[in-house]
């Protein structure tokens, strides 16, 4: 992994694609869009305050899951998902989403099993359906719907990312309603298991943790006496913050699964080995993250590493949770503003205590491309207090 610059390069880019999604991804953008992410940061406070007043544990990954999809999908789609309002605060379709993954890992060997399940008549998948897979493809219907009414209208602007690409100069060949209704869909299934598996790590370890978790408060509790902690301008000065959420990434490895890379044109160099021009290679980020060259004892969760001058340097250089070069993640901005404001304000504003959860029931046992905890595990659970 020391050649990085060849690992990661890929020189089959589409620019045109990058800017129309850059447009949407970049700081900037993603500060325009501040105001949504709160207030759904605002609305989840008020959910697990309802939990708060009746004792009742929370499955809390379940509820970032929840958060992560509304979020990214109210930016993506005419219309959000909105599961933090469901009674079950979208337990069932995570749990959906958690075998879909589980297909969607054998289909990257079997590559005719997704195809022959999505040309089924959506009446027959109904009838063995839980209600959680209704609700998916109720949304699912529901959007596409919306698309192709956009794409029919003519209707130009930016309020969506869907809408976005409408409003683009992508080739028309690119602007069928299904095309960039499956382009936004991508986006929320990018954007969705892995920031809300990133939140269960960070809180976890943060929870198993009393004397992080002390230090932790303690900043924020200063920050919070000086500015606001719903704002990105206050946030991205806490360092321990962005200590505690690195670890969490590079611990977690959202992405679990190998990154493909190929070069058409030119041969690829690694550590002396020349492979010729079209050949597949690929990375994992896991690996390298959990490596104890890289990072010292590595499953032990130290913010300090991101601290202090004499490791800081080495956990830098072996740190990719969001990939790097020309295919890193686009989402990566949008990604570190909901980490930051809901690890801030839920460690500040509620207090928290692991219930039934031990690293067994949050650490990868499936690798379904992003990281599965154990079977019948309900992940984190907390108590609020
Ligand atoms: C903690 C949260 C996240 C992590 C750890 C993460 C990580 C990654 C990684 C490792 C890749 C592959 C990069 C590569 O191939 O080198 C990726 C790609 C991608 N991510 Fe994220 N991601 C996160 C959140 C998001 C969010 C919120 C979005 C929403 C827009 C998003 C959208 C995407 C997209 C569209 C790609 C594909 C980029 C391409 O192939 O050109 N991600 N992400």
């Amino acid at each position: 992994m020391s050649h990085t610059s060849d690992i990661y390069r890929y020189t089959n880019f589409d620019s045109e694609r990058y800017a129309t999604f850059n447009r949407f991804f970049s700081l900037s953008a993603i500060l325009d869009h501040e105001k949504q992410v709160r207030k759904c940061v605002l609305q989840l406070c008020a959910r697990l305050e309802e939990h708060r007043q009746t004792n009742r544990p929370v499955v809390l990954g379940s509820v970032f899951r929840s958060l992560a999809t509304d979020v990214i999908s109210q930016y993506a789609l005419p219309e959000g998902f909105n599961l933090l309002s469901e009674r079950d605060l979208g337990k069932d379709y995570h749990n959906v989403n958690r075998k879909l993954s589980g297909v969607a890992a054998y289909n990257r060997h079997l590559p005719f099993i997704i195809p022959t399940l999505m040309v089924l008549p959506t009446w027959l998948v109904k009838l063995a359906a839980t209600p959680g897979m209704v609700q998916m493809l109720n949304f699912q219907s529901h959007n596409r719907n919306q698309a192709r009414q956009i794409v029919a209208t003519g209707k130009r602007s930016d309020d969506s990312v869907l809408h976005g690409m409408l409003n683009s100069d992508l080739p028309d060949s690119d602007k069928t309603a299904e095309r960039i209704f499956q382009e936004a869909l991508t986006l929320v299934g990018a954007g969705s298991e892995t920031t809300g598996s990133a939140l269960e790590h960070v809180f976890y370890h943060v929870l198993a943790n009393p004397a992080i978790k002390a230090r932790l408060f303690a900043d924020l509790s200063e920050a919070a006496q000086q500015g606001d902690l719903t704002s990105h301008e206050t946030l991205k000065q806490i360092p321990y913050l962005d200590a505690v959420i690195k670890e969490g990434l590079r611990i977690g490895n959202e992405v679990s699964g190998r990154l493909p890379r190929y070069d058409p044109h030119n041969p690829i160099t690694y550590k002396g080995y020349v492979f010729p021009p079209g050949t597949v290679i690929s990375m994992s980020i896991r690996d390298m993250h959990l490596d104890p060259d890289y990072h010292p004892e590595p499953l032990t969760f130290d913010p300090e590493r991101w601290l202090d001058p004499s490791m800081q340097k080495r956990s830098e250089q072996f740190f990719a949770p969001f990939g790097k070069g020309t295919r890193s993640c686009v989402g990566r901005e949008l990604a570190m503003l909901e980490m930051r404001m809901v690890t801030a304000i839920l460690l500040h504003h509620f207090k928290m205590d692991l219930f039934r959860t031990t690293y067994d029931d949050v650490r990868m046992q499936h690798d379904f491309f992003s990281p599965f905890h154990a079977d019948g595990s309900k992940g984190l659970q907390v108590t609020i207090t």
